[in-house]
């Protein structure tokens, strides 16, 4: 995250430079925002990220806000493919305060990891100033998509974790089972 991060912060800082009209001061048209995330595997498909999670390179995302009274699109971005740290970044001009915005897996390059998880196939942005959000660098949560089977190291990275409940035994969590 921390090499994408200071080259995205570059090229926003590129990008806004040279296209915004400073004579115009902040005006909401000429508000820009940079959406960056991450995607990664959950090798344990346990729907969290844990130290086994790897990130996925080629992964495609995009980004998409609709009017939060009639769901109208009002931004949608090119398909955003991540880089070899399976990080992504986007540019997204205007301000959404009357919309909701959500970054969304599209799908994985990997046929081994390639179910989206429930609780992270989609991460809302927060793209506008009016709600006390201030700064233009906008995180987005890392969204994963799940192995086919878990590591068979799962097990223990999961106990060292306090998931003592999810032991084999238990019958929640068995690394060698097919799904
Ligand atoms: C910036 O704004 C000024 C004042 O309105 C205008 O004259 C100028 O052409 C603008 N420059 C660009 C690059 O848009
Ligand atoms: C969102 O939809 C409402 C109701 O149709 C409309 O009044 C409003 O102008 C729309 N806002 C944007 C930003 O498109």
């Amino acid at each position: 995250m921390a090499n994408i991060s200071i080259i995205a912060l570059l090229c926003f800082t590129i990008c806004v430079s040279s296209s915004l009209n400073y004579s115009y001061g902040a005006a909401e048209e000429n508000m820009m925002y940079m959406v960056v995330g991450h995607v990664y595997c959950d090798t344990c498909r346990v729907e969290f990220e844990t130290k086994l999670s790897e990130p996925i390179s080629g992964a495609v995302v995009k980004l998409e806000c609709r009017n939060r009274t009639n769901e109208a699109i009002t931004f949608q971005s090119q398909e955003l493919v991540t880089d070899n740290h399976g990080d992504y970044h986007v540019i997204v001009e205007g301000d959404y305060e009357e919309s909701d915005c959500d970054v969304a897996l599209v799908r994985s390059p990997r046929a081994d990891c390639s179910d989206p998880t429930e609780a992270w196939r989609k991460s809302r942005v927060v793209l506008t100033t009016f709600d006390g959000l201030s700064g233009k660098l906008r995180f987005a949560n890392n969204l994963g998509f799940k192995k086919d089977k878990a590591l068979p190291q799962c097990t223990r990275i999961l106990q060292e974790m306090g998931y003592y409940e999810l032991s084999p035994e238990a019958g929640y969590f068995t690394p060698s089972s097919k799904l």
